[in-house]
């Protein structure tokens, strides 16, 4: 029998319960209920699209799609990740499409984390070859110090400082998606 798997812990992944907790699961339920509750108001009587930005946003799209009390479908697009680096190469790429039509729908495009701008501004780029009604931008985290092209979202849970963080989603080479708190990955743990 195999005494360890290329998925187990390691020093190099250090477990979520060593790293210090930057927001709540409760914080962020609070967060996304405010927000959704927001969003209902905003697009009261009408029906809108949240396409969600695989796969770091899949929790936060899910949380904010039941606290959303009007008319929603979900789309997802997937663009190229970071893998185990922590800085962006600059270069996004869209990996998977959405599925449906959006011409002449309200669209609001989800995602985990605004870092330098650089992917939501490709996808609001994108999206809007399409022609929706209207394009907004739904954020869990917004690291404005960190922005390289001007682009702000239209919700935003939290403003953290610049720091790398895992959990609700956000990932560090694919780990820490399902912890349920936002953590600050920690430093020395980066290879
Ligand atoms: P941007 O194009 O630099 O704005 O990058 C946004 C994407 O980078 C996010 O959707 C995340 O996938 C990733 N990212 C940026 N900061 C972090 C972080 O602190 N933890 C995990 N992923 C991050």
């Amino acid at each position: 029998m195999p005494t360890s798997s290329a998925h187990a812990p390691t020093a190099f992944f250090p477990s979520p319960e060593t790293m210090e907790v930057l927001i709540t699961k409760e914080q962020l339920a609070k967060r996304t209920r405010e927000i959704g509750a927001q969003i209902s108001t905003d697009y009261e009587g009408q029906s809108i699209v949240l396409i969600g930005v695989l796969k770091g946003a899949a929790i936060f799209l899910s949380d904010l799609a039941r606290a959303i009390k009007v008319d929603n479908t979900f789309d997802f697009v997937a663009v190229s990740s970071y893998g185990r680096a922590r800085v962006s190469s600059g270069a996004v790429k869209l990996i998977k499409d959405i599925d449906n039509p959006i011409e002449g729908r309200h669209v609001i495009l989800i995602e985990d984390i605004l870092d330098t701008g650089l992917t939501l501004n490709y996808l609001r780029g994108l999206m809007l070859q399409h022609k929706p009604a209207s394009l907004k931008i739904a954020t869990c985290l917004d690291k404005p110090d960190r922005r390289l092209v001007p682009i702000e979202a239209d919700y935003v849970a939290f403003k953290i400082p610049n720091q790398f963080v895992v959990g609700y989603g956000m990932d560090y080479a694919e780990r820490y998606r399902g912890v349920e708190d936002i953590r600050i990955f920690p430093d020395e743990a980066v290879h």
